[in-house]
């Protein structure tokens, strides 16, 4: 490749943006011979220089419901060296012709790709595990957006071992296109000296073929995104400038080191706010968000490509609108931006008809930078994918990555619900859940049981799964740990047959009486007040072994169990919302504390999961060090029991949805109950 000579370029701090190059050739031979120098005025780059980038660079391939001819043409445009990672967020039918083609592709041409689909749970899970949830959107999966594609890309290509990583959108209809687009990220990366770089390409031919319509819409967007960064540029040195020619440039590359640095933004925002995030982090206008860059500096390359650029044509003219406001929103809303350009791009979206008056600029969900991840714990997660998302099928690869070294399993501990979650809802089986037990226990990582159910409701499962590890029963009342199961000695406040128990409800003849006095000042209320209408109580208390098995579904045999209480009361509540709160209401003013477990409401005198759990987890650790805990749930009387531990896993309900929870780093588990719970227990594994 050979460019026109660089041009001087403009520095912001240790930020050096480079004016637009002009190609002259796009293939200027090989190191051999003596003929092809560089001569006044052109700067080469031979083809093993170009050869050497292409080997660490990986070219990411965002595609959503593409034409599949024109996806498969655009593989055949990325240069062989570079590793293809495709990143798909299309229909599942039409991903599985994508990873056809990408199959078929690589096995012919003696090629390595990554195929995955934007919605993979196992993928979103690994990335909520690894401390980067910011992609997850509620639904526990990957959120929609090419940019949401262009991070998963970013950190496979790290996780691969690339230099480099470069985008091209897989609705380009010209093959020779793709190619010069790689081979400027390449040439681009051999120039510059940063290791902080980056490539941004500017389409040089207006194509007529499509009309003036196409481009003249991204034209117009791009000249007026240019025109406001330039403008927030201007304003931090002594000179106007106009060096930003790719303001909203899609076809774009950038070294590792500073794609894992930056700060993204959803939808059309992406390109505009990459170039954004560099200013805010690196130019030293504003404090430095990191001590090594500034040293090196950014390098910004621009350059044009000579190859029209022709592409799908998608929207029609509302999305000029559409197209903008994000672009200019992020410059609108960085702390860079003065009033002045703050006022100016105001105006503009108010002329444009984009705002109305009294308007306010929208904000842009931002996505934190790559690097926040942690890398090695990432890749234990994706160990277990990588073999379904490598093509072709059984093909050997490497992650570069170093992984976590696998803790001893001793330092591991899972803490889990029962009910709805180890066990089925319904027919409370464990079936779905058995292969995942045994393996736990092959590891030797312990499962410590903590549920509303009974000891003796417990100590049947414990017996038919020969889990012998403390437990926690009715909600947290207390915990009861079988005799020499820990070392260390510890304080509990009595013996029962072979556990020591520490306790922290009140006993349950005290909380039942406590609760009738409670329930009875509530029935005094709802009888005085007719508009309450009726309520309908029961208590496992009161109620025969034969009516508790009608109520639970359970057996007999099991309804006996659940009926010998210790700590808490089991009620159901019937009746109008306005009764039921005052119902609550009295319940708490006895001091006795009212939680949902999913199916019934359980009574305590005031203890939760949280405490118990909390005390078994430092027992855990006064005996085997630091230990690492899961916590797996399915309601919302499992958050005290997923705020003490290290991971905290939902899994689905009967209805296929998870329950609203409000806590941070919560893994949503695809799958209902014990199905999700096994998924959650090979992230345990997985987890290094
Ligand atoms: P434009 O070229 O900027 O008008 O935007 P396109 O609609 O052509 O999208 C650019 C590229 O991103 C194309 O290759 C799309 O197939 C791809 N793309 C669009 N939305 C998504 C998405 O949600 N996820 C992924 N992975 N790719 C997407
Ligand atoms: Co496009």
């Amino acid at each position: 490749m050979r460019y026109e000579f660089i041009r001087q370029a403009d520095h912001i701090g240790p930020v050096k943006i480079h004016d637009v190059c002009r190609c002259l050739e796009l293939d200027s031979g090989s190191d051999m011979g003596n003929l092809a120098k560089d001569s006044a005025g052109t700067r080469r780059i031979s083809r093993e220089a170009i050869a050497d980038i292409e080997q660490k660079m990986a070219i990411v391939l965002p595609v959503r419901n593409e034409d599949l001819k024109v996806f498969e043409s655009v593989l055949s445009g990325i240069p062989h060296d570079c590793l293809i990672i495709v990143i798909s967020n299309s229909s599942m039918d039409i991903f599985k012709n994508e990873k056809d083609i990408v199959s078929r592709f690589c096995n012919v041409t003696k090629r390595q790709a990554m195929v995955v689909h934007q919605k993979d749970p196992d993928l979103a899970n690994a990335f909520s595990f690894s401390g980067y949830p910011d992609i997850i959107g509620d639904d526990g999966l990957i959120s929609n957006g090419k940019s949401e594609g262009m991070i998963i890309g970013i950190i496979l290509s790290r996780l691969m071992g690339k230099e480099y990583v470069g985008f091209i959108d897989t609705d380009n209809y010209i093959p020779g296109a793709v190619l010069e687009y790689v081979k400027h990220y390449a040439t681009g990366f051999s120039i510059v000296n940063s290791p902080y770089s980056m490539v941004r390409i500017l389409w040089r031919y207006k194509p007529k073929l499509i009309g003036e319509l196409y481009f003249k819409k991204w034209g117009r967007v791009s000249e007026i995104s240019n025109r406001f960064v330039n403008a927030l540029l201007s304003t931090k040195g002594r000179f106007e400038t106009e060096v930003i020619k790719t303001a909203n440039a899609g076809e774009h590359a950038m070294s590792l080191e500073l794609a894992m640095r930056l700060t993204y933004g959803s939808g059309y925002a992406v390109e505009t706010q990459e170039l954004i995030s560099i200013l805010e982090n690196f130019s030293g206008i504003l404090e430095a968000t990191d001590d090594f860059v500034p040293e090196k500096g950014v390098e910004i390359l621009q350059t044009e490509s000579i190859n029209p650029h022709l592409h799908a044509e998608k929207g029609d003219d509302h999305l000029l609108q559409e197209m903008l406001i994000p672009s200019l929103s992020v410059i609108y809303h960085s702390p860079l931006c003065e009033e002045q350009t703050r006022n100016a791009i105001k105006k503009q979206l108010l002329d444009m008809e984009c705002l109305k008056e009294g308007e306010m600029v929208p904000d842009i969900h931002l996505l934190s930078p790559p690097q926040n991840i942690n890398l090695p714990v990432f890749a234990d997660n994706m160990e277990s994918i990588m073999p379904r998302i490598i093509v072709p099928d059984n093909s050997i690869f490497r992650i570069a990555v170093a992984r976590n070294k696998k803790t001893d399993a001793n330092n591991k501990v899972v803490i889990t619900d029962l009910d709805g979650t180890l066990l089925d809802s319904q027919n409370y089986s464990y079936s779905l859940a058995l292969d995942a037990i045994r393996k736990l226990q092959g590891l030797g990582i312990p499962i410590v049981f903590c549920s509303s159910k009974t000891r003796f409701e417990q100590e049947v499962y414990r017996e038919e799964l020969g889990i012998n590890t403390p437990f926690i029963v009715e909600n947290g009342g207390a915990v009861y740990v079988p005799k020499d199961y820990f070392r260390l000695p510890f304080s509990y406040d009595k013996i029962i047959s072979d556990y020591m128990v520490i306790e922290f409800g009140i006993a349950y003849q005290e909380l039942r009486h406590r609760l009738s006095m409670a329930l009875e000042a509530a029935y005094c209320q709802i009888e005085a007040n007719a508009s309450l209408g009726g309520i309908l109580i029961n208590s496992f208390g009161d109620m025969t072994i034969e009516e508790v098995a009608k109520e639970t579904g359970l057996g007999l045999k099991m309804a006996a169990l659940a009926k010998q209480r210790e700590y808490s009361e089991t009620i159901t509540v019937k009746g109008n919302k306005k009764a039921v709160d005052v119902v609550f209401d009295e319940i708490k003013k006895a001091g006795l504390l009212c939680t949902f477990g999913g199916r019934f409401y359980e009574v305590t005198g005031g203890n939760d999961k949280g405490k118990a759990v909390k005390i078994i987890l430092e027992l855990y650790k006064m005996n085997y060090g630091n230990v690492m805990s899961f916590g797996i749930g399915n309601n919302i009387n499992d958050l005290p029991l997923l705020s003490q531990v290290n991971y905290r896993m939902l899994v689905q309900g009967a209805d296929k949805r998870w329950q609203k929870l409000n806590i941070s780093g919560l893994c949503r588990v695809k799958g209902v109950g014990p199905e999700g719970w096994s998924k959650a227990i090979e992230m345990v594994v997985a987890q290094g």
